[in-house]
C-alpha cells in the first residue's frame, strides 16, 4: 500500500513512522495540503491521507479517481472539508479517526480560557522585560461563574469535567442531549445570554456555519468570554471583531478561524498577513489566536497515526471500515 500524506509537518513523521513500523507500509510526506493544485501528487498512491485544511471537494476527487487513489483517510475527527457523499458514489470510502484525544483539545479550550482571563501573555511579555507592575492584569475566578458548552460530544464532555473541577455552573446545548450528572441542558438562546464563558465544541455542519453572529452575539453578556475549539466558520469573524471593537464581548480565545486555511501551520512572520480580519482580531489586548493546535499533544498524534493506519489496514484486508464517514 502506498500512502500519499498531505500537509506532512515533521511531527507527523515522527509519529507516522513510529507507528508505521508495525505495518511497513510506503508513506509519502507531501508537504503541501491537499487541494485541486496538489491532488496529482498522489499519482501511483494507493491512499490519500489529507489534514484538517485539505480540501478533498469534488474536483480534487475526480483528480484522485485518476490517479487511481481506493481510500481517503482523514488524519482527523471533524470530516468538514470532505465531500465524502461523492467519494463514496465513486467507490472510494473516506475513513477518519472519531477520537484520539478529547481531553487533549478539552484541555487546550481551557489553557486558553485561563490565559485570556488571567491576561498571562501580558503578563509573560512584562516579565519578560523585568516589569513587575500588575497594572491592567485584573482577572476574574472562574468559580462559580457559568460555563455554556455548545456540543457534549467527547471533547464537550471533557469540557464539562474540566469545568466542575472549577467549580462553575455547567449549561449545555446539543440537539442530542444525553443526560450528564450536573449539567443542565438548555436552549442555544438561553444559553448564550446567561453564560459567562461559552465555548463552542461542536462540528460544523451545513446548518450551523456562523452559528455565532451578530445576532447571537448581541444575546450574550458584554462581560462574556467566547472560547472556539471546533471549527472557525462556526462564527462569523467579521461580526466578532466588530463586538469586540464595541466592547460587547469580554474577549475571545480561538483556535480555528474560518479562512485559516494556507495560513495556519505556515510561517508568514516575514510576509504578514493579508487577512485583515485576522490581523484586527491578533491585535486587540482581548484576543487570543493559536493556530488549531488544539490536538498537537504526544498522545493525541501517536493515537491519531496509529488509528489512520489501522483505518489504512482494515480496508487493504477487505474488512469493515470501523471508522467510515458515512
Ligand atoms: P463528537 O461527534 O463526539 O461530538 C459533537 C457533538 O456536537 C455531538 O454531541 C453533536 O450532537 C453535537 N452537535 C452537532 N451539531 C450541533 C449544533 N449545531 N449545536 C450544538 N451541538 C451540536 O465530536 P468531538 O470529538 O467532541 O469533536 C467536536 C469537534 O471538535 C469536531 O467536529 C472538530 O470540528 C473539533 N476538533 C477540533 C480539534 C482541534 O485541534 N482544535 C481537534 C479535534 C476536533
Amino acid at each position: 500500500m502506498k500512502i500519499a500524506l498531505f500537509d506532512a509537518k515533521p511531527y507527523d513523521r515522527t509519529f507516522f513512522d513510529e507507528a508505521n513500523k508495525d505495518h511497513g507500509y510506503d508513506i509519502l510526506y507531501l508537504e503541501p495540503a491537499l487541494n485541486h493544485h496538489t491532488a496529482v501528487l498522489a499519482k501511483g498512491a494507493d491512499v490519500v491521507c489529507p489534514f484538517v485544511n485539505c480540501t478533498v471537494d469534488r474536483e480534487v476527487i475526480d483528480i484522485l479517481k485518476e490517479c487511481g487513489v481506493r481510500l481517503i483517510a482523514l488524519r482527523s475527527a471533524g470530516f468538514n472539508n470532505t465531500d465524502y457523499r461523492y467519494a463514496a458514489s465513486l467507490g472510494i470510502p473516506v475513513v477518519r479517526v472519531p477520537a484520539y484525544s478529547p481531553h487533549a483539545v478539552a484541555e487546550h479550550s481551557f489553557a486558553l480560557l485561563l490565559a485570556l482571563i488571567r491576561k498571562l501573555t501580558h503578563a509573560y511579555v512584562r516579565t519578560r522585560e523585568f516589569n513587575f507592575s500588575l497594572s491592567g492584569l485584573v482577572g476574574i475566578d472562574l468559580y462559580g461563574k457559568t460555563m455554556g458548552i455548545v456540543g457534549t460530544g467527547k471533547i464537550g464532555r471533557a469540557a464539562i469535567d474540566i469545568a466542575k473541577g472549577f467549580g462553575m455552573k455547567v449549561l449545555a446545548y446539543d440537539p442530542y442531549p444525553a443526560p450528564i450528572e450536573g449539567v443542565e441542558y438548555t436552549d442555544l438562546d438561553t444559553l448564550l445570554r446567561t453564560s459567562d464563558v461559552v465555548s463552542l465544541y461542536c462540528p460544523l455542519t451545513n446548518d450551523n456555519r456562523h452559528l455565532i453572529n451578530a445576532r447571537t452575539i448581541d444575546d450574550m453578556k458584554d462581560t462574556a468570554y467566547l472560547i472556539n475549539t471546533s471549527r472557525g466558520a462556526l462564527i462569523d469573524s467579521e461580526a466578532l471583531l466588530e463586538a469586540l471593537k464595541e466592547k460587547k464581548l469580554g474577549g475571545a480565545a480561538l483556535d480555528v478561524y474560518e479562512e485559516e486555511a494556507g495560513i495556519f501551520y505556515t510561517d508568514q512572520s516575514n510576509e504578514g498577513i493579508e487577512d485583515d480580519t485576522l490581523a484586527r482580531l491578533i491585535s486587540l489586548p482581548n484576543v487570543i489566536i493559536t493556530s488549531h493546535q488544539g490536538y498537537l499533544t504526544r498522545e493525541a498524534l501517536m493515537a491519531i497515526s496509529q488509528t489512520t493506519l489501522g483505518n489504512i489496514r482494515e480496508f487493504e484486508e477487505g474488512k469493515e471500515l470501523t471508522n467510515q464517514v458515512k
